[in-house]
């Protein structure tokens, strides 16, 4: 019987490579022959499609509301060990109809507690706010990965990241969340703002920075509209390599 490292892909900014982390390395982890369950928690639906998953089928948003069980809603990607639940634009509304009930932080947590003996790893894609939806993400996960662009004021975001994950542990919604690390993505050697940026949150985050950096290559920003995780759309790219590399430190790092 296994038992999933459940992880999620948290910055409450669009855009920085939350969900194109959570496809690749997913991917990856399942080259390495892990079982591993995506979720996609976000009401843009971009991880299905980066997938080829299909939409029309049973979602998320169904299995928070009660209307199917979790498992009848995984569905077999075209990827040897890659499972997806896809999203739903109904995700969105999820805060609105939640808000007065009790408990509401912890709906995923509860709907999803019978998936976790059947895979190595369950990973889910977090909308890019701070809204119940996201509340109940990090009410749920073992583990955060935090993907960061190395831009301008990414310390400040980053430090706003902490201190809302050391609320969710203070607080008590949940005690055992730990930062598995910070990913940098998009990386361009040729940035100088984009190298101090590691410089200064590595010095600042030393044992929580992962070694490997994902670059910035136009090969993985194509590789969705395609359907394909990068390791199937290129394998000799850089950013696969680079996934590759990621998904033997996470392995490392959550045993
Ligand atoms: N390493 C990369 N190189 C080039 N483009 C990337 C890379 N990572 C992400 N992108 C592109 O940047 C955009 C935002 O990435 P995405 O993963 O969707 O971010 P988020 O989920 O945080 O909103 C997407 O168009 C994606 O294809
Ligand atoms: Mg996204």
């Amino acid at each position: 019987m296994k038992n999933a490292r459940k992880i999620i892909f948290y910055n409450q900014k669009g855009g920085v490579g939350k969900t194109t982390s959570a496809v690749n390395l997913g991917s990856a982890l399942a080259a390495m022959d892990y079982k591993v369950l995506l979720i996609d928690f976000d009401a843009q639906c971009n991880l299905t499609g980066a997938v080829s998953g299909d939409l029309r089928k049973a979602n998320i948003y169904q299995i928070v509301v009660g209307d199917v069980p979790a498992a009848s809603a995984v569905q077999a990607t075209i990827f040897k060990n890659l499972y997806l639940i896809p999203g739903s634009l109904d995700v969105a509304s999820l805060s609105i109809e939640l808000v007065n009930e009790n408990n509401r932080e912890y709906y995923l947590k509860t709907v999803l507690e019978s998936l976790e003996t059947d895979y190595d790893y369950i990973l889910l894609d977090c909308p890019p706010s701070l809204g119940l939806e996201t509340m109940n993400a990090l009410a749920w996960a073992d583990f955060v990965i935090i993907p960061l662009q190395c831009e301008y004021m990414a310390m400040e975001g980053l430090n706003l990241i902490m201190r809302t994950i050391n609320n969710v542990r203070k607080g008590g919604l949940n005690p055992k969340l730990k930062v598995l690390g910070i990913l940098f993505t998009m990386y361009s050697k040729r940035a100088l703002l984009n190298q101090q940026v590691v410089e200064d949150i590595s010095e600042f985050f030393p044992d929580l920075v992962f070694k490997t950096i994902i670059p910035r290559s136009v090969r993985i920003s194509e590789a969705p509209s395609h359907g394909l995780p990068i390791n199937f759309y290129d394998k000799s790219n850089a950013g696969s390599k680079a996934f590759a590399e990621l998904a033997k430190e996470v392995v490392s790092r959550v045993e």
